[in-house]
């Protein structure tokens, strides 16, 4: 049985140890809930500050020009293209997750006329159930088929469905899928995919032009660090960028947006998926935030990430009875994330929360622990179960405070 001490070795040995100080944790604190909301980078505060007077304050207007603000979204987008095995002119960053989806999926559904299907899983998360039926209610005769299980999936795509709509890693088990296969079976039948890579990017290397993917939304706010709200990206492979169509086209997407032309004619390649203008401040923190990932060696990233995920399974289950795994054992099957149930998850979330181990819960029954590896030590796992253990002992989650439900869980 692994003990603390041994915990502390792994830790001196990690290769990606450094990393750590570039991020402000608060001391003391186990934060194992950078799949929702990755904490500040250290360099993040004195960039953001330098936009702010530099760029703002003295630049003005000027600055859209002089310090490139109009080039943000392209600039950021190839930044991310790395971390996703695309090319840099095949991603910009741009409004939020769902609408990124929105956009895409409407594109997407373009580029397959005379085919009737978006095929999802009931299970993904809810706004790209929400997305998809509301590109389907604008596309005539268009229906989001729902599978309940990979198996169910692969025998669903068929020569009726125009585009697959998949969650790379799942938001509450951590399931991973197999990119290149479902990619390759989707194409096979003739439909496109479109992966949604919140849970993912940051977490685990990707080969989205490897597998042949066709289009992929993310967002940055997670494992990327780049703050509450921070702008989404969004992927459209080369060969797909002059014919998918602008669903939401606004003037920073037309050819020639200070031509003010009363007609729209979309931009040429990737840029004709922008809307309207880019949140600078908001894409200055990212830019600061993405400032250290070219140093990050992606490989010893994924196995720290599974080193520390099957580390914190077998340590739940050998000391907290009463959780039952909800997450693939199989390292290769999920991403960097754990999710445990139990009928009580809530209330063990928030006491846990109260004895500094933050992680979340997710309706109706489980509680998810998000594993970053760039700043979450081994010790740190250790020391989650042992809280987690006693929380479950003195059966802590008892207390009336930690049963009232926050608006955000
Ligand atoms: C898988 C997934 N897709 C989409 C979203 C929503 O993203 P946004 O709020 O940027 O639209 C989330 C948010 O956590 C998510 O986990």
């Amino acid at each position: 049985m692994t003990t603390r001490d041994d915990c502390l070795r792994r830790d001196a040995a990690d290769p990606l140890r450094r990393f750590r100080d570039r991020f402000h944790l608060p001391d003391g604190l186990v934060y194992l809930d950078g799949n929702s909301l990755g904490p500040l980078p250290r360099e993040l505060p004195a960039r953001l500050h330098a936009t702010l007077a530099r760029e703002w304050g003295e630049g003005l207007i000027r600055s859209w020009n002089d310090a490139d603000w109009i080039g943000l979204p392209r600039r950021l987008g190839a930044a991310i293209a790395p971390l996703i095995g695309a090319r840099p002119h095949e991603v910009i960053v741009a409004d939020s997750t769902s609408i990124n989806l929105y956009k895409l999926l409407l594109g997407g559904l373009a580029l397959r006329p005379g085919r009737q299907v978006v095929l999802a899983e009931a299970g993904t998360f809810p706004t790209d159930l929400y997305m998809a039926e509301g590109a389907a209610a604008r596309a005539a005769g268009i229906v989001v088929r729902r599978v309940e299980s990979d198996a169910e999936l692969l025998a669903a795509i068929d020569e009726t469905v125009a585009v697959v709509m998949l969650t790379h890693v799942d938001f509450r088990s951590g399931r991973l899928h197999d990119m290149a296969v479902v990619t390759a079976a989707a194409h096979a039948a003739g439909a496109l995919v479109l992966w949604d890579l919140a849970h993912s990017v940051g977490a685990l290397p990707i080969a989205l032009n490897e597998a042949g993917a066709d289009l992929a939304v993310g967002c940055t706010y997670k494992y990327l660090n780049g703050g509450p709200g921070a702008p989404a990206f969004l992927y459209v492979a080369e060969a797909l960028q002059a014919s998918l169509p602008a669903a939401l086209p606004g003037w920073l997407g037309h050819a020639r947006p200070f031509d003010f032309a009363a007609d729209y004619e979309a931009a040429p390649g990737i840029d004709r998926q922008l809307c309207g203008t880019p949140p600078v401040l908001s894409m200055a923190a990212l830019q600061a935030a993405l400032a250290l990932w070219p140093e990050v060696d992606m490989a010893a990233l994924r196995a720290k990430s599974q080193a520390l995920t099957g580390l914190f399974i077998d340590l739940v289950e050998a000391r907290c009875p009463g959780l039952e795994l909800a997450t693939p054992r199989e390292p290769d099957r999920r991403g960097s994330q754990v999710a445990f149930r139990h009928p009580e998850g809530y209330a063990i979330v928030q006491a846990l929360i109260g004895r500094d181990v933050i992680g979340d819960f997710r309706t109706p029954d489980l509680l998810r622990f998000g594993f970053a590896p760039l700043y979450v030590r081994y010790v740190d796992v250790w020391d989650a179960v042992e809280r987690l253990a006693s929380v479950l002992a003195e059966e802590a989650w008892r207390d009336p405070r930690y049963r009232a439900r926050a608006a955000v869980t």
